[in-house]
């Protein structure tokens, strides 16, 4: 890992932090989970990345990140739960703090760059900071959060709600695949369920959250522009929904006496998908389902499934949740199966700062031609950091939009422009009052 871009003179630096900051993903993108699965998808991989809130890679991520964040003049700490702030200032303790961030865990099977971008991108812009010897009249802090995807118990923002105060004894004893319970996982990482508390920051001694991130999605390589400033992050509902019919012999059962729980759940997956076509702005998933008793000449006879419903306009979320359960009740009437749903996580739309984000239009004017207004459909660290705080968010062009996925990618010169844009934005900050 080269952490030595210090070659002689300040240009050859400031050429030489975007390929850190990329070897730095890379880096990252090693620490995994799961480290050497051999894959059976064509691919060609032989490793994937997944790494979990509180798991064995959060831990060795945590440590090569604290690292870098030492290297930038950093000092830092961990909470509670596990996140990681880096902390730089030469200012008196109670000084106001600019929090810089995002997320270290990901999805299964992840790409490489969601998250860790803007972890990477923030230490480098505190390194170029001091690089130009700029005295601050704020610290900053970067924050590289515990958990942002929910990944391991189905229930996201782990981290930043414990930074305002929104993870719950309820939350501690839910439990992983493994019924590991998350207050046994924080323990076993080294923090301490008991002082949930100490995580919280005080909204007063923040000037804002700024957090960098991949779009995930195609606009600004469709506008050719590196990168865009986001105006709202959707809200959006995760619930699950547990279907029980009768399972039975699949060789003897007539088919007109089948109260088959996972062709419910099809056909509830296709209404769903149907529903939200037929809605503009609307995104409906199932992404998980569990069919039991999952054998090959057995019908099932019950299946979990998860739903995520987004939209950028709460009450029509609120709503479509509302329409899909009557589509439940009639697959329950017509298959004779019974349902239960629950809503498991419900976050509404969050607007972003005006103040931060022309600051940020400012910024981005100096270094493309386009400023773009974007809105982000994706869940981030920003939306639950919004109820303390103004927020700002940058995104960085990626290849396809393509994200959620190994073949997420982004350009060095993209994340140069990244780079570029946070440092102006943070020098431009005007002063506390
Ligand atoms: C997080 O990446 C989400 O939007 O689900
Ligand atoms: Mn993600
Ligand atoms: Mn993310």
């Amino acid at each position: 890992m080269c952490r030595c871009s210090v070659h002689p003179g300040p240009t050859a630096r400031i050429v030489e932090a975007e390929a850190v900051i990329m070897e730095r993903l890379e880096e990252l993108g090693r620490v995994s989970d799961e480290p050497s699965l051999l894959l059976f998808d064509g691919s060609g991989r032989t490793n994937r990345l997944t790494r979990l809130f509180a798991s064995p890679a959060m831990k060795r991520a945590n440590d090569l990140v604290a690292s870098w964040m030492r290297d930038a003049g950093m000092t830092t700490r961990m909470d509670a739960v596990g996140n990681l702030i880096g902390r730089f200032s030469k200012l008196r303790e109670d000084s106001k703090i600019l929090l810089l961030g995002s997320h270290l865990d990901t999805v299964r099977n992840a790409g490489k760059f969601d998250g860790t971008l803007g972890v990477a991108v923030s230490i480098a812009c505190v390194e170029e900071i001091r690089r130009r010897n700029q005295t601050l009249p704020f610290a900053i802090e970067v924050a590289a959060l515990a958990d942002e995807e929910g990944t391991r118990y189905q229930t996201a923002y782990l981290g930043s709600r414990a930074l305002v105060g929104q993870l719950s004894e309820q939350d501690l004893a839910l439990v992983d695949a493994d019924k590991i319970t998350m207050a046994d996982a924080i323990r076993n990482f080294g923090g301490d369920p008991a002082k949930l508390k100490s995580c919280r920051v005080n909204g007063q001694d923040l000037l804002g959250y700024v957090e960098v991130h991949i779009e995930q999605g195609p606009v600004l390589e469709e506008k050719n522009q590196p990168v865009g400033v986001v105006t709202a992050i959707a809200g959006q509902t995760r619930a699950t929904v547990i279907l029980e019919g009768r399972s039975g012999h699949a060789g003897t059962t007539p088919m007109k006496l089948r109260r088959d729980a996972l062709c419910a759940a099809a056909d509830f997956i296709l209404a769903a998908e149907n529903y939200a076509r037929q809605h503009p702005g609307m995104v409906a998933t199932v992404g998980q389902i569990m069919a039991g008793p999952n054998v090959s000449n057995v019908i099932p006879g019950n299946c979990l499934l998860t739903l995520d419903l987004r939209h950028q306009e709460d009450a029509i979320r609120v709503k479509a949740f509302q329409e899909l359960g009557t589509c439940i009740e009639e697959i329950e009437n017509r298959r004779r199966v019974k349902a239960h749903s629950r809503i498991i996580q419900e976050t509404t739309s969050v607007q972003c700062s005006t103040a931060l984000s022309d600051l940020m239009r400012n910024a981005v004017r100096r270094h493309q031609p386009e400023v773009i207004d974007l809105v982000s459909g994706a869940g981030h660290d920003a939306a639950i950091m919004a109820k303390i705080t103004p927020i700002a968010m940058l995104f960085v062009r990626c290849a396809g939009g393509v994200s959620h996925h190994p073949d997420e990618s982004v350009r060095v010169d993209d994340i140069r422009v990244a780079l570029d844009v946070l440092t102006d934005f943070v020098l431009s900050l005007p002063a506390p009052p």
